[in-house]
């Protein structure tokens, strides 16, 4: 037995477990972790792919002590401490793209991790990105429409911050320049009436 450190989905664990035990069945057995599934055990299926450190990795491939001081986010942990869904959750649910829903949670982790690279890739990016996870119920085209729909609403998102950021920066400076007239205003009255 070993003693292993490290984060999943935001909480520190520190574990005893056997040197061999791979990241997949540490998940589900000992942190009660159960979206990662289990469809191949060989690294041809993808329905185990979780995040470490910001990157999709296949759960069945990595040994747990690999994680060791670092982060591991499974889905469990994508959506807002308040319930609010990822934006990749979000498409996945308004796009209808999933059947049985066994693969899905391997594809929304490994969708996360495409647009984190790729922020806005191309159909035949999103096809190339996503080729080692397969879905056995075979609904692709869906899930091609939910990646799709989640990169452009991120890059949305994304403009609206710089929008608003820019926005309050103007705001603060013409804020600053109002002060500053309004101060050398006061200061000539106060000459004036010498
Ligand atoms: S279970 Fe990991 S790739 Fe299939
Ligand atoms: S939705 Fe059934 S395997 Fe993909």
């Amino acid at each position: 037995m070993m003693r292993v450190e490290f984060t999943v989905n935001g909480q520190q664990r520190s574990d005893d477990i056997e040197p061999r035990l791979l990241l997949v069945h540490y998940l589900r057995e000992t942190c009660g972790l159960r979206a990662a599934n289990v469809g191949c055990d060989t690294t041809s299926c993808g329905a185990c792919t979780v995040l470490f450190n910001g990157s999709s990795v296949k759960s069945c491939t990595m040994l747990t002590v690999q994680a060791a001081g670092g982060e591991v986010t499974t889905a469990e942990g994508l959506a807002a401490p308040d319930g609010e869904l990822h934006p990749v959750q979000r498409a996945f649910r308004q796009e209808h793209a999933l059947q049985c829903g066994f693969c899905t949670p391997g594809m929304v982790m490994a969708t996360v991790g495409l647009l984190a690279e790729n922020p806005e890739p191309t159909e035949q990016q999103v096809r190339e990105g996503l080729e080692g996870n397969l879905c056995r119920c075979t609904g692709y085209h869906n899930i091609v429409r939910a990646v799709l729909a989640a990169a452009s609403e991120q890059a949305s998102a994304a403009a609206g911050e710089q929008a608003s950021a820019a926005a309050g920066e103007q705001a603060s400076a013409a804020a600053g320049e109002q002060a500053s007239v309004a101060s050398a205003a006061s200061a000539a009255g106060g000459r004036a009436g010498r």
